[in-house]
């Protein structure tokens, strides 16, 4: 589902972000990517999601070359994959309930369709209490859930989540981790990224672990 060949980033005036990365994750598989802060994480996602290009390598998402589609197709691309910001990147003054809606309108998704769409996913996530809520106002955990519901309800191939659990809770934490399990049980590819080992421990999955840019586990 996802490939990178010898992939690197080297952001201008700084060192390399991602150096000669080369991995595979198959369709349907759950990783974490771990590392401490500043081992290209957040990096690795985004040149998965294409939001950053590499300065070297090759990168194959769902049977699709990133060089080898126009950059006009992207934006098609991108729809298959449910992105989780560490930063959550809502729209403050937007409702609950426009944020998550607001990537299936860029979709052209009729206004019926987006309103059975945002309330199931919402539900699903425990938040159908908080639709009109502005996002302002929300704690957290709360905001950290839309963020998960804006990305799941696209219906993606691939979930790409970049520290989803650094602001919870232990608890809040484990529920989170146990709500993209079940996501991938329905199919979907999932790849969180976390600097949390304990996280990582409770669960049997496959991570791959990258120091200062480079894959070492
Ligand atoms: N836009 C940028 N411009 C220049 N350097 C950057 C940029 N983004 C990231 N870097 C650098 O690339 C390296 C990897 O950063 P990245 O954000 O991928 O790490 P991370 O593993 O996600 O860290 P954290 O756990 O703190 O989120 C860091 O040294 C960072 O300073
Ligand atoms: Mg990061």
């Amino acid at each position: 589902m996802i490939r990178m060949f010898h992939v690197s980033k080297n952001y201008e005036g700084g060192s390399f972000a991602l150096s000669d990365v080369t991995l595979k994750i198959a369709k349907g598989e759950f990783v974490f990517i771990t590392g401490s802060s500043g081992a290209g994480k957040t990096t690795l996602l985004k040149i998965m999601f294409g939001s950053e290009a590499p300065s070297e390598g090759q990168i194959i998402i769902d049977g699709r070359n990133y060089f080898k589609i126009p950059r006009a197709e992207i934006p098609y691309l991108r729809r298959r994959i449910g992105f989780v910001f560490q930063d959550f990147k809502l729209l403050p003054q937007g409702t609950v309930f426009e944020n998550v809606a607001l990537s299936l309108k860029v979709m052209g998704v009729g206004s019926i369709e987006v309103k059975r769409r945002v309330q199931k996913v919402l539900s699903y996530v425990k938040l159908s209490h908080r639709a009109n809520f502005r996002a302002a106002v929300l704690s957290g955990g709360e905001a950290q859930r839309v963020a998960i519901a804006r990305a799941l309800v696209k219906d993606p191939a691939i979930i790409l989540a970049d520290e989803p659990t650094g602001n919870l809770d232990p608890h809040l934490a484990v529920e989170t981790i146990e709500l993209f399990k079940e996501v991938n049980g329905r199919g979907t590819t999932v790849v969180v990224a976390t600097h949390d080992s304990t996280l990582i421990a409770r669960y049997a999955k496959r991570a791959i672990g990258l120091e200062s840019g480079r894959v070492v586990a």
